[in-house]
């Protein structure tokens, strides 16, 4: 039995998949050869959190300041991303397993905004679990969006200023049905959530291995998970067997 049999399985969770340059820099690799083994990555995690029974899982695949990067790099990450969502759509299904999207799509080329939307499309009544990948995404710019969308709601007389509390912010995130994730594991070893979630992460458990991105596989998801199952989780209050009040 593995350790998961026996563990708390967390029901969401994040990932800031880094690592895949140096992963290609230490195999004296160009960097997209790291993006693909991380591809190679991405398809083991979703597949070992299916079996574990995780219902969410957020992939932080492309982040609104990684557009800085260069243009080869770019483009080899958008092939990367639409030869995954054609060659996991069957897959996807048959686990069903529903592709979501957070961030700012509408950044990304037509060619990747319709490959994303057709997958969207075809797995939006499955349920056992949902793939989220954050497109163009960036903490802060969701966190405006919605004060952006609440501000506007005020002005038109929707909602009073006094109703603007915790709630209604996170009703006006993009994917206000996800719950907080549970875990948050950031691979490659910095010690940085990287605009990553920032309004979800608040009761976050955070897991930082030095493990690069394509080598985290079904055996490095496992232990993340078990390490998940032996925190005290406290939400602000106390720890019964200390009687100590923790953050
Ligand atoms: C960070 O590594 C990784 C990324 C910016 C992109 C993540 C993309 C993938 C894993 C592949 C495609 C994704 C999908 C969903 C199929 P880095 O390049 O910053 O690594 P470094 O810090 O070692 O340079």
């Amino acid at each position: 039995m593995t350790e998961t049999a026996t563990t708390k399985i967390p029901t969401h969770i994040a990932i800031i998949m880094d690592g895949n340059g140096r992963w290609a820099q230490r195999c004296g690799l160009p960097r997209l050869r790291g993006h693909e083994e991380g591809a190679r990555s991405v398809r083991a995690v979703v597949k070992a959190c299916r079996d574990a029974g995780v219902k969410y899982l957020t992939l932080y695949a492309f982040s609104v300041e990684n557009w800085v990067r260069p243009k080869v790099e770019i483009a080899g990450l958008m092939r990367l991303l639409r030869r995954f969502l054609r060659s996991r759509e069957r897959e996807l299904r048959d686990n069903k397993v529903r592709l979501r999207v957070m961030g700012r799509v509408e950044d990304f080329p037509a060619e990747v905004r319709e490959e994303l939307a057709r997958v969207i499309k075809a797995t939006e009544s499955r349920d056992s679990g949902h793939l989220i990948l954050a497109l163009s995404y960036g903490g802060r710019a969701e966190i405006a969006r919605a004060a952006r969308e609440i501000a506007r709601r005020v002005q038109a007389g929707e909602i009073a200023p006094a109703q603007v509390d915790e709630n209604m912010v996170a009703r006006h995130l993009y994917l206000p049905d996800v719950p907080d994730p549970d875990l948050l594991i950031r691979t490659g070893g910095e010690m940085r959530i990287s605009n990553f979630l920032l309004w979800q992460v608040s009761y976050t458990e955070l897991y930082v291995t030095p493990v690069l991105w394509p080598d985290f596989r079904e055996k490095e998801l496992h232990e993340a998970i078990a390490e998940y199952g032996r925190r005290q989780r406290r939400f602000g209050g106390i720890d019964p067997a200390r009687g100590t009040e923790s953050r």
